[in-house]
C-alpha cells in the first residue's frame, strides 16, 4: 500500500453532503490517499506522514466530475447535420440512423481507438466517472460488440438498444420491440449495469410509453437498473414512466408540467432528473427550468451527454458554465449536480464527494475557487489529478 499526502489545497470541495455549506468546502485542508481510496481528510497542519507528497500550489481540490450520460462509442461524422440546425433546422433523431450505419461499418479496432480518444479527452477536463450507452449497433452483435468495448472503460455501461426503431424495422416497429427485449436483451444484459430507452412521442424514430415500459420492465427482470431518455423534444410520458418504475435518472426534462415536477419532487430519494444543458445548446432549444426543479425539492444531475448529434462535447466545465448561465443554477448547485448529484443518478455513494473510505476521484482547477468553472468558460482549468505522475513529479523537484 502506498500512500499520497495532497497538500496546498487552496480550497477542498468535498461535496460531502453533511456540511452546511451544499459544496462542503474546507480550507487550510489536506488528504492523504492510500491506493485508490482517500484515507484521511483534515487540517493541513496535522497532516499525517505519507510516502510521496504533491503540493498543489493553492489550486483547488474538487471531486472528478461524473458524466452520468454519454454515448461515446460511435464512428462517422454529423457535422453537417449541427451545421443545418444551426440555420434552423429541427431535430427529430433522423440522424441516428447515419451514425448506425457508420458504427455498423466499423471495425472493433477502429471503435476502440475512437473511443480510447474520446475517454482521453473528458479526463483531461476533469472528468473521472463515465456512464456509455450503447444503441448506436441495433443489432444483437453490434449492441454486445459497442457494451464489450465501452466496459473496457467503465462499469457503468447502459444497455440502449431501445434508441430508435432502426430502418429496417421501420414496417414492424413490434418486431424490432420483441427483438430489443428478447435476444438482444439476452445476449447485450451481461455486459450491462443499466437499461436506457427513448421514449419521445415527437420523434417517429423513437419509443412510445407502451413500447418503452415493455423494454425498461424486460431489463428490470434481468436485474439491470432503469434509465429514461425523457420529455427532450416536447411534453412527453417519459419522467411520469421513470418514476412508475422507479428509475434511478430521467434525462433531458426539457419540457415538463407542474405534474412531471411533482413526481419528480416525491420520487427524489429514488429518480434524480439529469440535465444535459449541452444538447440545448447545440439544439437550439430551450434549456430546462433548473431553478423549478430545485425549488421544488428535485435531485438533479448535470451531465454531457456526449454523442455524434445532439452534443458532440464531453465538458463538464462547459456543462456547468451553461447551467449557471442558462438555467438558474448557482455554480455551487451546478458543481453538486456534475459530481454528487450525478453520481446519485448512478446510485453510487463512493464517488462524486470527497469523504475518507471513498474513490480518490479527484480533480485539480488551475483557480483559487471553484466558481471559476462558471466564471472561465472555455478555459481548460479542470484536470484529472493523476497521483502517480503528479506524485512522480514532485519527488523530481530539487
Ligand atoms: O440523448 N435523444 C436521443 N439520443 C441522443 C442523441 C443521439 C443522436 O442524435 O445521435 C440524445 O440526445
Ligand atoms: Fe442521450
Amino acid at each position: 500500500m502506498s500512500s499520497t499526502l495532497i497538500t496546498g489545497i487552496g480550497e477542498l470541495v468535498t461535496c460531502d453532503g453533511t456540511s452546511s455549506d451544499l459544496l462542503g468546502i474546507r480550507s487550510n485542508a489536506a488528504l492523504v490517499v492510500e491506493d485508490d481510496t482517500i484515507a484521511w481528510i483534515g487540517a493541513a497542519a496535522e497532516a499525517p506522514a505519507a510516502d510521496a507528497k504533491i503540493d498543489v500550489g493553492g489550486r483547488v481540490i474538487i471531486p472528478g466530475f461524473v458524466d452520468s450520460h454519454s454515448h461515446l462509442v460511435f464512428a462517422g461524422d454529423r457535422a453537417a447535420e449541427f451545421a443545418a440546425r444551426m440555420t434552423g433546422e429541427p431535430y427529430d433523431g433522423g440522424g441516428i440512423g447515419v451514425t448506425v450505419a457508420a458504427t455498423r461499418a466499423a471495425s472493433d479496432d477502429e471503435l476502440t481507438r475512437l473511443l480510447a480518444g474520446r475517454i482521453a479527452e473528458l479526463r483531461a477536463l476533469g472528468t473521472t466517472t463515465v456512464e456509455i450507452k450503447s444503441g448506436y449497433g441495433l443489432t444483437v452483435a453490434d449492441e454486445v460488440r459497442a457494451l464489450t468495448i465501452a466496459r473496457q472503460f467503465t462499469p457503468e455501461a447502459t444497455f440502449l438498444g431501445g434508441h430508435v426503431v432502426p430502418a429496417e424495422y421501420a414496417h414492424d416497429r413490434a418486431a424490432y420491440v420483441d427483438l430489443v427485449t428478447g435476444p438482444m436483451l439476452e445476449a447485450a444484459g451481461p455486459y450491462a449495469r443499466w437499461i436506457d430507452v427513448f421514449c419521445e412521442p415527437h420523434s417517429p424514430h423513437a419509443f412510445d410509453a407502451d413500447e418503452a415500459r415493455q423494454i425498461l420492465k424486460a431489463g428490470a427482470a434481468i436485474g439491470l437498473g432503469l434509465r429514461v431518455h425523457g420529455n427532450q423534444l416536447g411534453p412527453g410520458p417519459g419522467v411520469q414512466l421513470a418514476v412508475e418504475l422507479a428509475a434511478a435518472s430521467v434525462d433531458h426534462c426539457t419540457f415538463l408540467d407542474d405534474a412531471d415536477v411533482d413526481v419528480l419532487a416525491d420520487a427524489a430519494d429514488t429518480t434524480v432528473a439529469t440535465l444535459l444543458p449541452g444538447v440545448e445548446f447545440c439544439t437550439h432549444s430551450p434549456y430546462p427550468d433548473a431553478a423549478r426543479l430545485l425549488a421544488a425539492g428535485v435531485s438533479i444531475a448535470l451531465a454531457s451527454d456526449c454523442n455524434p448529434g445532439t452534443c458532440y462535447s464531453s465538458s463538464m466545465p462547459w456543462v456547468i458554465s451553461l447551467a449557471v448561465r442558462e438555467m438558474g443554477m448557482t455554480p455551487a448547485q451546478a458543481l453538486f449536480a456534475a459530481t454528487a448529484g450525478s453520481a446519485k443518478s448512478l446510485r453510487r455513494t463512493d464517488i462524486g464527494q470527497l469523504t475518507v473510505g471513498n474513490r480518490a476521484d479527484l480533480a485539480v482547477l488551475d483557480a483559487p475557487t471553484y466558481l471559476h468553472l462558471a466564471y472561465r468558460p472555455g478555459v481548460p482549468i479542470a484536470h484529472v489529478l493523476d497521483l502517480a505522475i503528479s506524485s512522480q513529479r514532485a519527488s523530481a523537484r530539487p
